[in-house]
């Protein structure tokens, strides 16, 4: 696949210092005013003065230059107009009014994680010890940018752009809803939604684990009891721990793990995934809020 994972993220925020600050305590590293970094993918949130929110561009990474090009007849094929800026290829999605940037990026080898030991009936992996969550006490930092999901007015032409245009797969779909695409071995690096207004629904950053999750969700709800939107819990659809937190700008924020991994395209079926199993496994009840954002309401 030519594609192999998201880059950056760039926000229009009306307040980006206030942005940042929340995201530095949601474990990014601020590497210059507004820029800020995961561990293990570098920069890869960008933030910038808007009068609303809203998601300006995606980076999409590609192993070789080469991809740039065949990307760009993809794309010029099914009507899309490309431009060249440097050294990358510009795509502009009228129906989420979202620029997809594509350049050339190095693959992330992610290290592996400490382990932890969970004890399991007739499995004892951990004994006579507690567990290692207990002896974590640094802060939780974000492995990468694993997904976003973002609407469009026009779900068909902007589905057409990922899937028919740049490559992505159909992993799952809401019937109606929207799909879950991916451009790599996650389950979804896109979920595309059809709606009546343009906005960034989410975007979800890797931890390690369950309690990786908790220990972040937990220390920026004890910061600010109104962060907390949803969680903690596990979706049905990619199969992801979840809890999802609100930033100053109203964007959620997902601390995420356990996705499915699908590198056999022809293993995988893709469903078509209808009612609450849409949005979730198990947790506590799905908030209005999750749906319908407040602040894009009236
Ligand atoms: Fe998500």
């Amino acid at each position: 696949m030519a594609l192999h994972r998201l880059t950056t993220l760039s926000l229009g925020v009306p307040d980006p210092v206030a942005t940042a600050a929340f995201y530095r305590d949601f474990g990014l590293s601020e590497t210059a005013p507004g820029v800020l970094a995961t561990r293990e993918g570098g920069d890869q949130l960008r933030l910038s003065a808007a009068p609303k929110r809203r998601l300006i561009a995606l980076g999409l990474g590609v192993e070789h230059p080469d991809d740039l090009e065949r990307a760009e007849r993809g794309v010029r094929a099914i009507g899309f107009e490309p431009r060249r800026e440097g050294g990358r290829l510009v795509v502009h999605d009228p129906g989420s009014d979202v620029a997809l940037e594509l350049s050339v990026a190095p693959a992330i080898a992610p290290a592996p994680p400490a382990r932890a030991r969970l004890n399991s009936p007739g499995q004892a992996l951990r004994r006579n010890a507690r567990a290692d969550a207990f002896s974590r006490n640094d802060p939780v930092r974000p492995r990468r940018l694993g997904h976003v999901v973002f609407t469009s007015l026009d779900f068909a032409s902007s589905r057409r752009l990922f899937v028919d245009g740049l490559g992505f797969r159909v992993s799952d779909e809401l019937p109606g809803i929207g799909a879950f695409l991916r451009c790599s071995t996650d389950h979804h690096n896109v979920f595309l939604q059809e709606a009546p207004i343009r906005f960034l629904h989410h975007a979800a950053w890797e931890v390690d684990d369950a309690d990786e999750i908790g220990r972040g969700g937990k220390a920026m709800v004890d910061a600010d009891p109104s962060r907390h939107v949803w969680g903690f819990g596990r979706h049905y659809v990619g199969s992801n721990y979840f809890w999802y937190l609100r930033d100053p700008a109203g964007n959620y924020a997902e601390y995420y793990s356990d996705l499915d991994y699908v590198d056999d395209d022809a293993a995988w079926n893709p469903g078509k995934v209808e009612g609450m199993l849409g949005l979730y496994a198990w947790g506590p009840p799905v908030p209005p809020e999750f749906i319908a954002p407040p602040d894009l309401l009236g």
